[in-house]
Order: C-alpha cells, then sequence, then structure tokens
C-alpha cells in the first residue's frame, strides 16, 4: 500500500488534534494509503522532541523549512497563529507538498488569493480546517436542507460562545495580538460561524458588525509565544501589554438568497465553553444545532401538522449518518476529535481522486473577505457591501 507521509508544523492544541486524527484515520476508515506520522517541526527542542515520542513522528526539527526539500513528505498541516500561515502554505505548496491549514485562513483575503492562486499552480489538495462541517449532526443538517426538507431558508442564527477571557488575569498572549491572530472573536469564532453560513445558507452579500474590547490590556507572562514582544521576566511580569483585538463581535448578516442571519462571537458569556450554534428557519422547517450537544440534531417539520408542538430530536450516531457509520453503533457517541478525522478521510479521498475538497484556500478567501467587512463595518459603523473594495 502507497505511504503517504505527513508533517505538521506546530506542537499546541491543533498539533494535538492533527497528529490523533491522523493516527485514527485509518484504524476507522478505509483508505488506499498507509499514513506515517513523519516529522514533527516546532521550534523548541525539547518540547518538540518529547512531542514527536509521545505521537509517534518517526522524527522532529525545529526548522519547519527542512520540510520543503523532502522527497518523503507528502503533506504538510500548518497548525500555527495566522500571521505563518501564508508564507508556510505557499512554500509546502510550491515544493509540491498537499497542504492542510488551520483556520483562519490568513491575517487578509489578499493573503488568502495568494494562498489560492498558488494552490491551483501547484496543483496540490488544499483544506482549510473549519471542523465543524464535518460533526454528522452538521453534516446531516446539509443534507436536509439539499433535499428541500427546510425550504426556502428565510433566517441563520449562529453564535459562538467562549468565556475563557472574562478574567483580567489572564496573560497577554498570542491570540490578543491583531498581528498574529487577525482579529479577536471575529477571526477566531466568527469565521467558523462564517463557514457554516456558508455551507449551509450561501454567500453573505451585505455584513454589518459592532465589536467590543472589554479588557484592554494583560498582563505578560512567560506563556508568551508571540516571538516580537517582550519574554518576561520578574519585572516585565508587571509589564502591561495592549490588546489589539475585540472581546465580542456581534453581525448582521444579508444573503446573496434573500435570507437575513446575525453571528454573535464572545469570549465573555460567562459559563459557556464551547458553545458554537446555529439555527436554520425555512418555509417547510427547521434546524437547530449546538456542538456542546454535537450528537444531537434539532428538526421542526412545518410540512406536518401533527409535529407543530416542537422540536424532534434527531440522535445523529451509527450507520446511516454522515461519517457515524465507521465508529460505534448507534448510541454510541462521538466527540471533538471526530470531525478533524472525517475532514482527512475527505482530504486523501482527493489525493488520491486528483480532486478538491472542501472548505479550501478558495473559500478561505471568501470567509476572510466578511471577516473584514465586519471589520470595516464596526470601524465606519455602516453597513459593508462585500462588493465594495475591502
Ligand atoms: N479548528 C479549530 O477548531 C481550531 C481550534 C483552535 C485553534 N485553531 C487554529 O489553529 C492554529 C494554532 O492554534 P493553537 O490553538 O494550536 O495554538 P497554540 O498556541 O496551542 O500552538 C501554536 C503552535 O505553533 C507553534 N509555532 C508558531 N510559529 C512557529 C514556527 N515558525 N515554527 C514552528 N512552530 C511554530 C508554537 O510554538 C505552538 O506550538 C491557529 O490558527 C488557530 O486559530 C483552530
Amino acid at each position: 500500500m502507497k505511504k503517504l507521509n505527513v508533517a505538521i508544523i506546530g506542537t499546541g492544541f491543533m498539533g494535538r488534534a492533527h497528529s490523533n486524527a491522523w493516527s485514527q484515520l485509518g484504524k476507522f476508515f478505509s483508505i488506499p494509503f498507509e499514513i506515517c506520522l513523519k516529522c514533527v517541526a516546532g521550534r523548541d527542542e525539547n518540547k518538540t522532541r518529547e512531542f514527536a515520542k509521545r505521537w509517534g513522528y518517526e522524527e522532529y526539527t525545529t526548522d519547519w523549512h527542512t520540510l520543503l526539500g523532502r522527497y518523503d513528505v507528502d503533506i504538510i498541516c500548518i497548525l500555527t497563529p495566522a500571521a505563518e500561515h501564508k508564507e508556510m502554505a505557499i512554500a509546502a505548496m510550491r515544493a509540491g507538498k498537499h497542504v492542510v491549514c488551520e483556520k483562519p485562513c490568513a491575517l487578509t483575503w489578499q493573503e488568502c488569493e495568494e494562498m489560492a492562486q498558488e494552490a491551483r499552480k501547484a496543483g496540490v489538495v488544499t483544506y482549510l480546517n473549519h471542523n465543524y462541517r464535518r460533526v454528522p449532526a452538521v453534516a446531516l443538517a446539509k443534507k436536509m436542507i439539499e433535499e428541500g426538507r427546510l425550504g426556502t431558508i428565510y433566517h441563520w442564527k449562529g453564535a459562538y460562545l467562549q468565556e475563557w477571557a472574562i478574567d483580567a488575569n489572564i496573560p497577554f498572549k498570542w491570540q490578543f495580538d491583531k498581528e498574529i491572530a487577525g482579529g479577536g472573536t471575529i477571526y477566531d469564532l466568527s469565521s467558523h460561524a462564517v463557514d457554516l453560513a456558508r455551507f449551509l445558507v450561501g454567500e453573505p452579500k451585505f455584513v454589518m458588525a459592532m465589536t467590543k474590547t472589554f479588557i484592554t490590556e494583560r498582563p505578560n507572562r512567560k506563556s508568551n509565544i508571540a516571538t516580537h514582544l517582550p519574554q518576561s521576566n520578574t519585572e516585565d511580569d508587571k509589564k502591561m501589554i495592549p490588546v489589539t483585538v475585540d472581546d465580542a463581535s456581534f453581525m448582521i448578516l444579508e444573503f446573496e438568497n434573500g435570507a437575513l442571519g446575525n453571528i454573535d462571537s464572545t469570549r465573555f458569556a460567562t459559563g459557556r465553553k464551547n458553545c458554537n450554534t446555529f439555527e436554520v428557519y425555512g418555509s417547510k422547517g427547521a434546524l437547530c444545532f449546538n456542538f456542546e450537544r454535537m450528537n444531537e440534531l434539532e428538526f421542526y417539520d412545518n410540512s406536518v401538522p401533527s409535529c407543530g408542538n416542537g422540536y424532534k430530536k434527531i440522535l445523529v450516531t451509527g450507520a446511516g449518518y454522515p461519517y457515524s457509520g465507521a465508529w460505534w453503533p448507534a448510541g454510541h457517541s462521538i466527540g471533538y476529535e471526530h470531525p478533524f478525522v472525517h475532514a482527512f478521510y475527505d482530504f486523501v479521498k482527493a489525493i488520491e481522486n486528483h480532486s478538491t475538497v472542501t472548505p479550501n484556500f478558495e473559500d478561505g478567501v471568501k470567509i476572510i473577505k466578511v471577516l473584514q467587512a465586519a471589520q470595516k463595518s464596526d470601524k465606519e459603523k455602516r453597513c459593508v457591501s462585500l462588493e465594495e473594495k475591502i
């Protein structure tokens, strides 16, 4: 069986999530490749060596550039903050590697466009990891919408609510730095919500947004990974660093197909951990999803009069639903890590078939354009058309 050699750049949260998914893929899904965890690139030698050992990588490096010239690396996964995505992705594609890239795609839609152009030129497969599309309940929602079960869609109500930044003592980290992250909740959370809205409803046409930074400076600490910031010692620990991103953003959208929608994202929703939700309302029915109960999808069938009293809960597990049959029998729930495996399954199928997978860098252009339109709307306090210069 042909080998597919995977290398990753980044040993943080996503480094773990991707490594886990690559190890699971061939065990649960039939693929015509043997997946080999070839090399991990990190910055700190001890940490990267330890990571390679723990996750089963054959090798490690502290310079990601060394991956480019290697004939025995087929796929490079870019699992670093957004500011690094463009350079790494373009270099990887020029070296003929297939690329998996974490969201948000890049800092600006123009950077995404450069990445998309390079992908077209290089003829490699690219995948932008908006993993929530491949939650079985979300994939089922897509199928039901395509089958016409919702009829004409009138409303998208999306929200991505977290609480982790409420404490003013939480130290400054790259997620609070616009130059590294691109934005706060708009880039971090609404990028996922915009991806889901485009996936299930269609392309946004107009955007209005309001954002807020509640805590405008944060204490410096040793946990800083932002290289351009001073690394702390005892004195530096007392320093405060300005926050340059939003803590919360509320967005209103009009879609090209006439539907109206909203996306609320915040890191200040007390009690909410990873509450990524949507509701879609159509003439024939409606769907509700909450990632904190990711194995369930609620459906209201307006075409059945007896259904008029409430939503039906569909337990999206086991055979018969997208992806879930590969795992466990019905009622045996899956979790956060599984949609990553689903995405890599579709990604390697695209490599096998010389086809494409979505979302990819082309989608990245459209998503980041919406996010930048939201930032512009917030700044200029007006409705922004996606057709104007952003
Ligand atoms: N798909 C999702 O749901 C999801 C969830 C969390 C984060 N993300 C995205 O994943 C990316 C990484 O986020 P994270 O939470 O894993 O961050 P993290 O801080 O946990 O890890 C980032 C890693 O990148 C490494 N890194 C940075 N520059 C590097 C370089 N030049 N060479 C080698 N390593 C380098 C850091 O050392 C660190 O190990 C971001 O774009 C983030 O938005 C996606």
